[in-house]
């Protein structure tokens, strides 16, 4: 059996200056309530943050400030949610996201992460969690891929294991349908990757990933490609009516025998299972 927790889009950072489905000033209180649950109830075999674990500062008002002074604000604000993330008694897997990546160099990340590249592999518990790493195709921009180099790693890491496997993005790799979404409806070059079909094709042919999950969109969708379930979390600080309540959103997963268990919790629920 594996037991997951899962958590996106935090946005950590200042309070919006202006009015925002964005919650961002919430992101340290309810990261700080996810990871106490996480320790005392859920008790998951490993923690999934699928990245903006940060609103980076040039959203805002660093619009005008150095590069260098909002890198190293953005890269400050990171380790904040990191250091309360790693107060999980389980090990905590991360994804990058846009808005971590923004002004702080992937590599970054992965000496806090401690880990080679941005997309990496682990097992945990009977499951095999790979992390993929949704890129710019060009600095700055909003349109994400999959490069060459990282989609034939993926090819060789499915092809090594024998175990199930669950793959985590930021960006979706599903043709997810955006009507009635609040930040994309008719964006999908914002934020679904745009290699897309050439990665879901050497998910399907490896014949072992079980599930996909991301982040990004700030809702919960449930789009099946190949008989394979790609899965959207909602995002913890996403005001999900316009009434500054939070979605408070985590999910809940647990793999046995072949069955899987899908509940995200919090203020926009929402479940799956197969
Ligand atoms: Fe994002």
């Amino acid at each position: 059996m594996t037991k997951l927790a899962i958590v996106t889009d935090a946005h950590w950072g200042p309070a919006k200056p202006i009015k925002s489905r964005k919650l961002t000033q919430l992101a340290e209180p309810l990261l700080a309530d996810f990871v106490r649950h996480v320790n005392n109830q859920v008790k998951p075999d490993a923690v999934l943050q699928l990245g903006d674990l940060i609103e980076d500062i040039m959203s805002d008002e660093g619009q005008n400030m150095p590069s260098s002074l909002a890198s190293a604000l953005d890269l400050d604000n990171y380790l904040q949610g990191w250091t309360l993330l790693d107060g999980c008694k389980c090990p905590v897997y991360h994804v990058a996201g846009n808005h971590d990546t923004w002004m702080v160099d992937p590599d970054a990340l992965t000496s806090v992460w401690n880990t080679p590249e941005a997309y990496y592999s682990v097992d945990v518990g009977d499951a095999h969690v790979v992390i993929l790493y949704t890129q710019s195709i060009e600095p700055q921009s909003m349109t994400t891929h999959v490069p060459h180099e990282q989609l034939m790693w993926l090819k060789d890491d499915l092809a090594a294991t024998d175990k199930p496997v669950i793959i985590c993005s930021h960006y979706s790799l599903a043709d997810q349908d955006l009507t009635g979404n609040y930040w994309f409806e008719g964006l999908p070059q914002e934020c679904l990757v745009q290699n897309r079909a050439d990665v879901r094709a050497v998910i399907a042919s490896a014949g072992n990933v079980m599930v996909a999950f991301n982040g990004h969109l700030h809702w919960n969708n449930v789009t099946e490609h190949d008989g394979i379930p790609y899965i959207t979390i909602q995002s913890l600080t996403q005001d999900i009516d316009g009434s500054e309540t939070p979605a408070k959103a985590y999910a809940e997963v647990t793999i046995k025998d072949g069955f899987l268990w899908v509940e995200v919790m919090g203020n926009d629920p929402f479940l799956y299972q197969r």
